[in-house]
């Protein structure tokens, strides 16, 4: 048993991953957020009783504050998820992307080192190395190319975690991983915004021509190759994680309105995305072979079961989508 201080617990993929190792491992979990928009303890409300279960909120750029959860905590393993996660966003102000996904993981980082972590698992992403052709794929080998302020921040924080490991000899890995989908997903994101726009019979904006191309995963398979890096990861090396699931954004949109039985009418071309990535797909073949990694939701079934888990959660996503959400709504797609 060890304790492992997950940053970014009460985010979609961090409270997926807390109550998968609450519920399928004997670790301590120390779950460290600082509730932005996008963190909802309500996210882990079937679990946060649990007797291995503990919630810090905190700022992870907050050298002082992250000082006193290391010094309380003690934690033998980091698996860091905080971090601002949303492209449009990003292109809107970069401000919160810098400090909280380079400065944060910086801060993240020292403390670790001061307080002896063994263990510091880095949460990144595919969008890191940019933007792909019509074919070939992301090894852990192609160049760092990142083409927005959210993708660009990330790829900053790689670099610190690479400079600790070579410079302090960390033992720290890298995983990336492609777009999740699933439980949980603020609304913000294509999958849960167009599921909940047709739910309640908004029209569904589609950036350009839709042909974009994004290699989706489910977050439980993205967990579990989250898990096996931290396990058996070694120090300083990259795994790459996706989906095998390459889907053009207009399919997916036309999917989830065939699964809800609505019509294609609500959908809504807008002006595209600045610097709108093109495609992504990704080879995972080294976690395959070297961590025993598979992922196991088909593309159909995944996104079956998540439209499910929207339908029937709905007063989770209106309460998630009141409040501040609107005025980022109004921003992002009113002057359209
Ligand atoms: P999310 O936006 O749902 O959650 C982010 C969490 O971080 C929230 O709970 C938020 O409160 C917390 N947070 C933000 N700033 C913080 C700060 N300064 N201090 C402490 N906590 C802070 O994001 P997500 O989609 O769950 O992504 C989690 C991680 O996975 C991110 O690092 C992201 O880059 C990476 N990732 C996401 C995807 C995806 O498809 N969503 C794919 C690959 C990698
Ligand atoms: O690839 C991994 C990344 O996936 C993660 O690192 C990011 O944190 C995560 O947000 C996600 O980034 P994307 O920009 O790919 O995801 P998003 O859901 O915002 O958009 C997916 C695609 O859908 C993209 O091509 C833009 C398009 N889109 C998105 C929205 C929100 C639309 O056409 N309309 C929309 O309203």
């Amino acid at each position: 048993m060890s304790k492992i201080l997950i940053t970014g617990g009460a985010g979609f993929i961090g409270s997926n991953f807390v109550r998968m190792m609450l519920l399928g491992s004997d670790h301590e979990i120390i779950n460290l957020d600082a509730l932005t928009y996008a963190g909802n303890l309500e996210n882990l409300s079937d679990v946060d009783q649990h007797e291995r279960y503990t919630f810090v909120r905190g700022d992870i750029a907050d050298p002082m504050a992250m000082d006193k959860v290391f010094a309380d905590h003690r934690p033998e393993i980091v698996v860091h998820f905080a971090a601002e996660s949303h492209v449009d966003r990003s292109v809107l102000d970069a401000t919160a992307f810098v400090r909280t996904n380079v400065q944060g993981t910086q801060v993240l980082l020292d403390k670790s080192r001061i307080y002896k972590a063994q263990r510091f698992v880095h949460v990144s992403t595919d969008e890191v190395y940019g933007s792909l052709g019509a074919w070939g794929y992301f090894t852990e080998d192609t160049p760092i190319q990142p083409n927005s302020p959210y993708s660009s921040s990330k790829a900053g924080s790689d670099l610190l975690v690479r400079a600790a490991v070579h410079t302090h000899h960390m033992d720290c890995v890298i995983t990336r991983c492609s777009n999740n989908y699933g439980p949980f997903q603020f609304p913000e994101k294509l999958i849960p915004l167009m599921i909940a726009n047709a739910l309640e019979g908004k029209k569904l904006p589609v950036y350009g021509d839709g042909k974009n191309v994004r290699d989706w995963i489910h977050v439980v398979d993205h967990c579990e190759g989250i898990r096996k890096a931290m396990e058996l990861g070694k120090a300083g090396e990259v795994y790459n994680f996706g989906g095998d699931a390459e889907r053009e954004n207009l399919f997916v949109v036309k999917e989830i309105l065939r699964l809800l039985g609505k019509g294609e009418d609500l959908i809504h071309y807008v002006k595209d995305r600045p610097g709108h990535d093109r495609r992504y797909a990704m080879d995972s073949s080294k976690a395959r072979a070297l961590l025993g990694w598979t992922p196991r939701h088909t593309f159909e079934s995944g996104l079956r079961q998540t439209v499910d888990w929207y339908v029937t959660n709905k007063p989770w996503w209106e309460r998630v989508r009141s409040g501040a959400y609107q005025a980022y709504y109004q921003q992002q797609y009113g002057a359209r």
